[in-house]
């Protein structure tokens, strides 16, 4: 058997010659729905399968355009999920090109499990991609199963979620409710429990977890209460729903009628929503994603123009009924999810927001001419009190009290981008719920391991070191994305963390709990913030007990935070 599936890989991947249909593995959800995956290699262990482009809604064209997702019918017949689907169409404001790639029709999901993984019951790791909600991909090239595969013990599963104004656009009513992206993950979360156990997946062991915006979506999921039960365990590294990059607009209709303004809609803002609605679903993809330019007020700043909407109870699939940033309301479910948070340092942290503005000389110039206003726009915060004087708090803080932006003060800058969009958000989500009895908080992760690649490589422009980046973590429990890593040998120390840090993640899927956070002396309501985690550094021993917060620096968030 090893040697046929051998001669198949072999086949498949040297020749790239169309597969040998009958052999493939083969999974049936029904009597008369059947889909033909491929094997694809692994990275220690020898294959895996994988099958690829699933549809789990309908295509999201015409008057689906900024609609609730809507269940796919099953096929009748075998489907060929052989190759990955065209990526949610977007625009790409983390890259320099700021490329405009993928289909609107793309609400397909993308499942792969070890050999003869249908013979048990495995756990099933949801992962939700990440790019601000503007960007990102579920393909195997961008976060290669490997690493998860090579365990032999979890199904993996990626959908793909509709990004930027497809995603998040909100007429702020009925007409246009918005959170469309988080209702299409909702959507493929609530097919794999319908189809997981086809695959050999136990629909009562799905792990929910995300980086960046895929973190904040998953604590977008807890705050939607999973009344279905459609997942039972939840991680967010380096993102929360309370991020400001991820906070609701105060004004999203006003969003829509200057979008609408943009692409050429006559007498926008004297349209009813309604009417706005049915003009923007006659508008091109690409006109509507060009026109998001208008709306950054500095180089690619902010960083986050659509996000989640808070909706109406009554308003259909309505998905998000709360502020995120109200700290009464419980992170977590009316059962009890496990979960745990991570974070890179607050520099690196810092850097996905920060992008060329750490080495673009021209940039810099063009933020210095208008200091405050730019670090105004750039931390993006929900603060209500007098601007001058918090900028002027967290520059003294941060910045050794220079309002500019230089080489001396580029730390600091990435510091205080870090704090306000990552750090200090996660310790905040922590000090608000660790007292809520509905949920059961595991751990927390410092991840500081920098290996050979970075994502720094994207978000700066540059090959300069700045240490671990945001979601740089995902590089090691993910093959990819190409533009960044090139794999690891398979004696490095970095090839020895994957297999820990990945057993990590997949332990907590099978048990809720990994063995990494025994030793701890974990958060709780009377020892916070003066309580241990796991930190993940670049050391001889990279698992070490630890504490890095900032208390000092949280605690002038918290009073910013409390009086404004
Ligand atoms: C599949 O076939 C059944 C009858 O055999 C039919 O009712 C159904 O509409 C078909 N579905 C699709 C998607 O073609
Ligand atoms: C900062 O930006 C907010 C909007 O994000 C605005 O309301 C406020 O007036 C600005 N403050 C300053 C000092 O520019
Ligand atoms: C920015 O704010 C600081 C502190 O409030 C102030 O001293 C400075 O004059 C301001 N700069 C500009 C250009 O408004
Ligand atoms: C959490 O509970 C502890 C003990 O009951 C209390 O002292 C603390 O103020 C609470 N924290 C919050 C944020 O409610
Ligand atoms: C909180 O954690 C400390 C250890 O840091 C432990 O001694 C204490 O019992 C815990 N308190 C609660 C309420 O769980």
């Amino acid at each position: 058997m090893k040697g046929i599936t051998l001669l198949l890989t072999y086949l498949v991947y040297c020749w790239n010659i169309d597969p040998i249909r009958a052999n493939l593995p083969k999974v049936c959800l029904d009597d008369l729905s059947c889909v033909l995956g491929r094997y694809m290699s692994g990275y220690e262990s020898y294959s895996f399968e994988a099958f690829l482009g699933i549809p789990f809604a309908k295509p999201p064209i015409g008057d689906l355009r900024f609609s609730n997702p809507e269940g796919a019918e099953l096929w009748n017949g075998t489907l060929s999920a052989i190759y990955p689907k065209p990526d949610c169409v977007q625009r790409d404001y983390t890259k320099v090109s700021k490329p405009i790639s993928g289909l609107e029709d793309c609400l397909y999901l993308n499942i792969y499990r070890p050999l003869h993984g249908a013979g048990g019951e495995l756990p099933v790791m949801f992962y939700i991609h990440g790019g601000g909600f503007f960007a990102g991909s579920p393909s195997p090239k961008s976060f290669g199963p490997q690493y998860f595969m090579d365990t032999s013990d979890v199904i993996l599963v990626v959908p793909a979620y509709r990004l930027g104004p497809f995603g998040f656009l909100s007429t702020n009513d009925e007409e246009m409710t918005g959170n469309y992206g988080l209702k299409d993950q909702k959507l493929a979360l609530q097919w794999v429990n319908k189809y997981i156990s086809a695959f050999g997946g136990d629909p009562d062991r799905i792990t929910i977890f995300g980086h960046s915006a895929g973190a904040s979506a998953v604590h977008l999921h807890l705050m939607n209460n999973n009344q279905e039960g459609l997942f039972s365990n939840a991680i967010m590294m380096s993102g929360t729903a309370n991020s400001p990059f991820a906070l609701p607009l105060s004004d999203p209709r006003g969003q829509v009628v200057k979008l609408a303004k943009a692409v050429g809609v006559r007498e926008a803002e004297y349209l009813s929503s309604a009417g706005l609605v049915h003009a923007l679903r006659s508008i091109k993809p690409k006109t509507l994603l060009r026109a998001v330019d208008d709306f950054k007020i500095l180089a690619e700043q902010p960083a986050v123009i659509f996000r989640p909407n808070i909706e109406k109870d009554d308003w259909p699939g309505a998905f998000l009924k709360n502020d995120p940033i109200d700290p009464t309301i419980p992170l977590g479910t009316d059962i009890d999810i496990p979960w745990f948070i991570g974070n890179a340092p607050s520099k690196g942290e810092g850097l996905v927001i920060a992008l060329r503005l750490t080495n673009n000389k021209k940039l810099r110039e063009e933020f210095n001419e208008n200091f405050n206003k730019s670090l105004n726009i750039t931390l993006d915060l929900p603060l209500q009190c007098d601007n001058e004087e918090v900028i002027d708090t967290l520059v003294t803080e941060y910045m050794d009290g220079k309002h500019n932006l230089n080489d001396d003060t580029l730390n600091g800058f990435l510091e205080l981008l870090g704090d306000a969009h990552f750090i200090y958000p996660t310790y905040r989500l922590l000090k608000y719920n660790l007292n809520s009895s509905r949920t059961d908080f595991k751990g927390i992760i410092h991840f500081d391991y920098r290996g050979p690649y970075s994502y720094s490589k994207i978000f700066t422009n540059s090959l300069n070191n700045f240490g671990t980046a945001h979601v740089d973590d995902s590089l090691f429990l993910f093959e990819g994305p190409r533009a960044v890593s090139k794999g690891y040998s398979k004696k490095s120390r970095e090839a020895a963390l994957v297999r820990r840090y990945v057993r990590l993640f997949q332990s907590f899927a099978t048990n809720d709990y990994s063995d990494e956070f025994a030793n701890i002396e974990k958060c709780n309501n009377s020892n916070f913030p003066n309580c241990e985690y796991l930190s993940i550094v670049k050391d001889e021993e990279p698992f070490k007990i630890g504490n890095t917060w900032n208390i000092e620096r949280m605690r002038i968030w918290e009073k910013l935070y409390d009086s404004c």
